[in-house]
């Protein structure tokens, strides 16, 4: 059954927060814990950027990008040989492309459309499947999944984020300047905290967790014990 939000008797864990504050990683492991699925919204709007660039359509073409991202051929699957997500856009495996540093700026340039926002609502709600939904992104629990039973807001410093990204990128072995990754963290927070539709921010009744001092460890176990409480969860 289906209404306004995608099917209201499921429960969604609504996560949004700023880039690199941790979303991914805690969503999808609290996601596998509680057997639920797991919504990488963020992957949407880099689809939909890779897209636009991969058919050499201007990241200003609101009109253009709109139409792609309502069409997108998109198959979320998981890596036969080890489990990891998969993410084929046109056929094509993107799972690494959409990840660089220029693809999420790009995705952060077509979120400011309405109508980009739009046409991927609906995709976003198909998620929302029994026994329940993580979802992460910026605007989970104002715009897609107001009635989530609980909105958690996670953040950390731009230079605490920026030191996450670096080991990240270090450790796939990518030469990186860490001043240029902040740069670019900075750019994306105020793109997504300005754009006049949907903007990222932190609403009245949400639980915010600043994440700069803690573990992914201590993130979860502050997530499971909300789990608990708020959705009479028993994990
Ligand atoms: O979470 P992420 O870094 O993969 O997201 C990439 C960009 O997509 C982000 O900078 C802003 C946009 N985005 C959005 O506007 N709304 C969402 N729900 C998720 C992402």
């Amino acid at each position: 059954m289906s209404d306004d939000f995608g099917n209201s008797a499921v429960p969604v864990i609504a996560i949004d927060g700023p880039s690199g504050a941790g979303k991914g990683t805690v969503g999808r492991r609290l996601a596998k814990s509680l057997g639920f699925a797991f919504l990488d919204s963020g992957a949407l709007y880099r689809l939909s950027a890779l897209a636009a660039m991969h058919h050499g359509i201007s990241l200003d073409d609101e009109e253009s990008i709109s139409t792609l991202a309502a069409h997108l051929d998109v198959q979320f699957r998981s890596n036969p040989e080890n489990g990891d997500a998969l993410i084929l856009l046109e056929g094509e495996d993107v799972t690494r492309a959409i990840r660089t540093e220029e693809c999420g700026l790009a995705a952060s340039k077509v979120a400011v459309f309405s109508s980009v926002r739009q046409a991927l609502l609906e995709r976003q709600w198909a998620f929302r499947e029994s026994p329940g939904l993580v979802a992460d992104g910026r605007d989970m629990a104002s715009v897609v999944f107001p009635d989530a039973p609980l909105k958690v807001f996670l953040t950390a410093t731009a230079e605490e984020r920026a030191q996450r990204r670096y080991n990240q990128l270090m450790e796939k072995g990518e030469t990186v300047k860490i001043e240029e990754i902040l740069g670019d963290i900075i750019t994306r927070d105020e793109q997504d905290q300005q754009r006049a539709v949907a903007p990222l921010r932190t609403l009245p009744d949400a639980v915010v967790i600043d994440t700069t001092t803690m573990t992914i460890d201590q993130i979860i176990d502050e997530l499971t014990m909300l789990c608990r409480d708020r959705l009479g969860l028993t994990i």
